[in-house]
C-alpha cells in the first residue's frame, strides 16, 4: 500500500509535532539547510511542494521569490496546519496523494519535496509524472531518508560499548528493497526502501539531468552541543537529489 495517511493518526501527528517544535531537530539543523542549498533562483518561478506537511517550506519558496506555490500532502491534518500557520493568496494547499498527479494539467518551474518520497513504493512512477509536471529546464529537488537508514527491517540501528557510545551502524538488507514496517512515534508505519542505484536509475530513465546529490552532516560545533549527532559521523540520514529536466 503506497497511501498510507499515518500523519492524520492523532497519536503519530502529536508525536510528530512534539518533534518539530524542537529547534534542534534534524529537520532544521542538517536537512532544510541542506535542501534550500539546492534551490535555483525562484523569482517569479512557480513551485509544487510534494508532501509540504505544515507548509514551512511553501512559505519560504515565496520569501525566496516564487510567484506562485502549490503545496500538497495526503494528510488533512497537516494542510489544517499549513492552512492556520503558513498561508499566503499565493500558496494553493491541496489534499492529495503524491501517487495520483494524474489530473494536475498545471506545469511548474520546480518541484521540491522534503523528507516525503520514502512513503511512495512506486518511485519510478513518481519520476514520470514529476518530469511531465515540470516545464522544460524545470528542477525536481527532493530529499528522502538515507537508503542506508531505510535499509534495515528492524529498529537495531547501532552498536555501542558498555558507555553507550556508538561503535558502528548495524547495516542489513540493504541489497532487498520494498516494504518496511517500522515503529516511529507509533507501530506500523510504512516506509519503502529503495537502493541508491534505483533511485539514481528511476531519476534516469525519466529523463532527468543529476546535477547534484548531497548527504548532508552537522558541523562539529553542532555535534558539540547535540551529541547526538556525532552518529552522523558512520551514516548520513538523508540523501538529497537535485535533477534537472532537459531544455
Ligand atoms: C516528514 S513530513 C515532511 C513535511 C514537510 N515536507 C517538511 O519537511 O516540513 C512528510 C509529509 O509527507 C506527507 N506524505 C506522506 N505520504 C504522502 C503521499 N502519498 N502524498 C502526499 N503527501 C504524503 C505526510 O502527510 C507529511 O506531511
Amino acid at each position: 500500500m503506497s497511501n498510507q495517511n499515518i500523519y492524520d493518526n492523532q497519536e503519530f501527528f502529536d508525536g510528530y509535532k512534539k518533534l518539530r517544535d524542537d529547534p534542534s531537530a534534524a529537520n532544521y539543523v542538517v536537512e532544510k539547510p541542506a535542501l534550500f542549498s539546492l534551490a535555483p533562483d525562484l523569482n517569479n518561478k512557480s513551485v509544487l511542494d510534494l508532501g509540504c506537511g505544515y507548509g514551512e517550506n511553501c512559505i519560504r519558496f515565496l520569501e525566496l521569490g516564487a510567484r506562485k506555490v502549490t503545496g500538497l500532502d495526503i494528510s488533512a491534518k497537516m494542510l489544517e496546519m499549513a492552512r492556520n500557520e503558513n498561508s499566503s493568496p499565493r500558496i494553493e494547499y491541496i489534499n492529495k496523494s503524491m501517487t495520483d498527479l494524474d489530473d494536475i494539467t498545471d506545469k511548474f518551474d520546480v518541484v521540491f519535496s522534503s523528507l516525503a518520497v520514502h512513503y511512495i513504493e512506486d518511485f519510478d512512477k513518481l519520476a514520470r509524472d514529476v518530469y511531465r509536471l515540470l516545464n522544460p529546464g524545470g528542477y525536481f529537488i527532493f530529499s528522502q531518508e538515507h537508503p542506508l537508514t531505510t535499509a534495515l527491517l528492524n529498529a537495531d540501528y547501532w552498536t555501542r560499548n558498555s558507555e553507550n557510545d556508538i561503535i558502528h551502524y548495524n547495516l542489513t538488507t540493504y541489497t532487498v528493497e520494498g516494504e518496511r514496517k517500522v515503529a516511529w512515534l507509533v507501530d506500523g508505519v510504512t516506509k519503502y526502501h529503495r537502493t541508491f542505484s534505483t533511485i539514481i536509475n528511476s531519476l534516469l530513465g525519466s529523463g532527468f539531468v543529476i546535477e547534484k546529490m548531497l548527504e548532508p552532516v552537522p558541523g562539529s560545533d553542532i555535534m558539540e552541543k547535540c551529541p547526538a549527532y556525532k552518529r552522523y559521523i558512520h551514516k548520513p540520514d538523508f540523501l538529497l537529489i537535485k535533477a534537472r529536466k532537459n531544455s
